[in-house]
């Protein structure tokens, strides 16, 4: 487990989410769980689960279900990775081969599928229909982003409205869920349900935007994955999207949309150009923002050092590195 400052108060409760998250069925196949024991054990910085785990503290809810409902947030991030970095061509997460650089598209879709339905069984497992309906809301919300993404990334995007929609989708929705899982196990008043809710939807979209900051100015040892992939892929990102506002037909940016897909030096002269651009620092100052935002939601919650932990979890968001 890394060395977070808001992992803390968690980390006997997260000791439990990593033996769930290990404890696969005894049919599974011995390369999927070989492959998943590596990808679950080859870090992650576990933002999900500390968020149920914190929001469970601050609500009172039943601590043996959150731990369900932690496990059953990260294994659905796990998921939606493996696919991920499928759909992205990606062959480096956490600083190690990912599952599509050694196996089929096939393969790889499948044990991404197996690991959706493990998130849903431990989720089922709480005993919760309504966290079980959101979560399944939240996956619905997660694919239609990506689907749209997919789709229609090349063509539209190109304003901070759909920006905004797209990270949504594919960050903030589970990262506020993981936030309002605590209150809803808790049977907590809606308010309270609300303010977490929202707390971790402005996180969530402050922590994406940092992610995109970093795919420029950060590299690939530090991050564990490729930086530049977004470009490379075509994606359009605040830190480019601030470019573009200022100068919408920047020659370095326009010959990456043009080529499809653009040559490795395209995509490196874009990068540069990008992280030596304002741009990072006006996107950053976007995600601080969002941060402050998601602390504000929490005004009106009692002082305790969980809900401490929150107000430090956004500040490293937006301070973070990796
Ligand atoms: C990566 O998420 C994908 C995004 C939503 C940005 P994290 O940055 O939380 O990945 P890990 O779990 O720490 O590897
Ligand atoms: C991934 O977003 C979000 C989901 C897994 C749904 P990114 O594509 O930005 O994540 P990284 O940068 O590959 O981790
Ligand atoms: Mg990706
Ligand atoms: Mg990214």
């Amino acid at each position: 487990m890394k060395n977070l400052p808001f992992l803390e108060l968690v980390r006997d409760d997260l000791s439990r989410v990593e033996a769930l998250l290990h404890d696969g069925p005894q049919e599974q196949h011995n390369a999927v769980r070989v492959a998943l024991d590596h990808l679950i054990g080859g870090g992650g910085k576990r933002l999900r689960p500390a968020l149920v785990l914190l929001s469970t503290h601050i609500c009172g809810a039943n601590l043996d279900r959150a731990i369900f409902a932690a496990a059953g947030a990260e294994m659905l991030h796990t998921a939606t990775l493996i696919h991920d970095d499928l759909v992205d061509g990606s062959l480096i997460r956490r600083g190690m081969e990912t599952l599509n650089a050694r196996w089929s598209p096939g393969a790889t879709v499948l044990t991404g599928d197996y690991v959706f339905a493990r998130a849903a069984y431990l989720i089922a497992r709480t005993d919760n229909v309504r966290l079980v309906r959101r979560f399944a809301e939240t996956l619905m919300v997660i694919c239609n982003g990506e689907i749209k993404q997919m789709l229609d990334g090349h063509h539209c995007g190109f304003s901070r409205r759909e920006y905004e929609e797209r990270i949504f989708a594919k960050t903030a929705s589970l990262v506020a869920l993981s936030a309002e899982a605590g209150p809803i196990l808790a049977e907590a008043e809606e308010e309270v349900v609300g303010a977490l809710r929202l707390y971790g939807e402005n996180l969530g979209m402050a922590f994406q935007i940092v992610d995109d900051v970093l795919d420029f100015v950060s590299d690939e040892e530090t991050l564990g994955k490729p930086i530049g992939s977004d470009l490379r892929q075509g994606l359009l990102t605040l830190p480019v999207l601030l470019v573009l506002e200022e100068e919408p037909a920047h020659p370095v940016i326009n010959r990456v949309l043009e080529h499809n897909p653009p040559t490795q030096q395209v995509v490196q002269d874009a990068v540069q150009l990008v992280a030596a651009s304002p741009t990072i620092e006006q996107a950053l100052d976007v995600a601080r923002e969002y941060a402050e935002q998601a602390t504000a939601a929490l005004g009106g919650l009692p002082h305790s050092p969980y809900l401490q932990a929150l107000y430090d979890l956004a500040e490293f968001t937006v301070r973070r590195r990796f």
